[in-house]
């Protein structure tokens, strides 16, 4: 199968024309650097989207460090809410077709829900940024010009989500600020060489932009003084219909992929590429979640393969009929987990007091596939010095009338 460089270096490298514009269009994200926050009010009435984001307490870590929340707002009053601890995207108000505007992201109001015992032993990843290696490394070890790296366990045996302690329990560093998008917060999170038992120090820029046409942007770039994996991307379970119902099975969901990883009993990929024809995973056209959710032991948690694989392209589509909302979700990764909260059991009960069942809500996680680091035929994930990793995933809302 061919491989998919993702890097600029390496695209450039390859001297294809398709893969510089698309490195250099998405690299130009600008945001003009911001040391204060707009007060409160200014932004409460959603109506420039020049405004600052503003800012908030979000409560303090065990060890008395402050969280702050960031909310962003655009001039249709879409509002998106994130958190120093974790980058962690707390919640998202986007209109139903009555124009309603309503949260869709599963969460907590406060940071104790995120630091909870109960949430770090569920282990859902409500809504953060993941790293360094989003989804799972087998038997956490991998081999770099000829050295093996063990990395911490954290899932019967194996990698997943960066580890022990990933990216989505750092505090990160935000500044928030504006562009010719909308408004923007940029969080830094410098990875020390051996974090986790990864290679190298990597410099982490994650930039959130509330865009003016309703799509809520997350640009990552990554670089590094050693080789290393890096797998970037959020963990945000939606419902599009959060409130007037407690799952997710009537969401029509689209992906645009053929084939998707085949992976055994822990979720390690075998390396086959399986056609979803005739099977459970065959998304190449709209189906409800419920429709075949049974035929799929534990539900759906697999990584597809997007049928084009550089360059901004649809990941998914997803379609809620009773309140009209829609998600298109474009990316220029390779692949997309999608995962249906099949782990929710109700033991956590999240902001407005709803508790998180089984299939409460499901994420579209755009990324390089699962345990890349060991399977030479995917697409490459390992970042060199001189390289810099940048990927965009953007989610962006609408509504259907009927
Ligand atoms: C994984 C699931 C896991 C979930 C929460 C997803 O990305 O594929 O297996 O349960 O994250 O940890």
């Amino acid at each position: 199968m061919p491989t998919y460089p993702r890097l600029c270096v390496l695209a450039a490298g390859f001297g294809s024309a398709l893969l510089l514009t698309a490195c250099s269009s998405n690299s130009t994200t600008s945001q003009e650097a911001a040391t204060t926050s707009a007060p409160a009010d200014s932004a409460a009435t959603g109506a420039s989207a020049s405004a600052m984001p503003t800012s908030a307490s979000f409560g303090k870590t065990a060890d008395g460090t402050e969280i702050q929340l960031f909310t962003l707002t655009n001039k249709n009053g879409l509002k998106a809410s994130i958190s120093t601890y974790g980058g962690t995207l707390t919640s998202l108000l986007v209109p139903d077709k009555a124009g309603k505007l309503s949260d869709v992201i599963l969460g907590f109001d406060n940071v104790s829900g995120y630091l909870s015992p109960a949430f770090r032993k569920a282990g859902p990843y409500f809504g953060a940024l993941i790293g360094r290696y989003g989804n799972r490394i087998g038997k956490g070890q991998f081999t770099i010009d000829g050295k093996t790296y063990h990395v911490g366990l954290n899932n019967n045996g194996n990698s997943l989500h960066g580890g022990t302690v990933g990216f989505d329990q750092k505090v990160w560093t935000a500044k928030p600020g504006t562009s010719a998008d909308g408004e923007t917060l940029t969080l830094t999170y410098l990875s020390k060489d051996g974090e986790e038992g990864y290679p190298g120090n990597l410099t982490v820029t994650v930039v959130y932009t509330l865009t003016a046409d309703n799509a809520l942007k997350i640009d990552y770039t990554a670089t590094t003084d050693k080789a290393t994996p890096v797998n970037l991307t959020n963990h945000a379970y939606f419902n599009l219909a959060q409130g007037q119902s407690k799952d997710v099975l009537a969401h029509m969901v689209t992906i645009p992929a053929d084939r998707y990883t085949v992976v055994d009993a822990n979720l390690i990929p075998t390396g086959e590429l399986k056609p979803v024809k005739g099977t459970p995973f065959d998304f190449t056209t709209p189906h409800a979640i419920g429709e075949r959710i049974a035929q799929v032991p534990g539900g759906y948690d697999h990584n597809w393969v997007l049928n084009q694989a550089t360059g901004q392209h649809s990941a998914a589509t997803v379609y809620e009929p009773t309140t009209g909302r829609t998600m298109e979700v474009t990316t220029d990764e390779p692949g997309v987990q999608f995962y249906t909260g099949n782990f929710l059991d109700g033991s956590l009960t999240g902001k407005n007091g709803v508790v998180y069942g089984k299939h409460a809500g499901f994420c579209l996680e755009t990324q390089h596939f699962p345990d890349s680091p060991n399977q030479a035929k995917f697409p490459n994930t390992i970042l060199k010095p001189g390289e810099t990793y940048h990927t965009t995933t953007s989610y962006t809302f609408g509504v259907r009338k009927q």
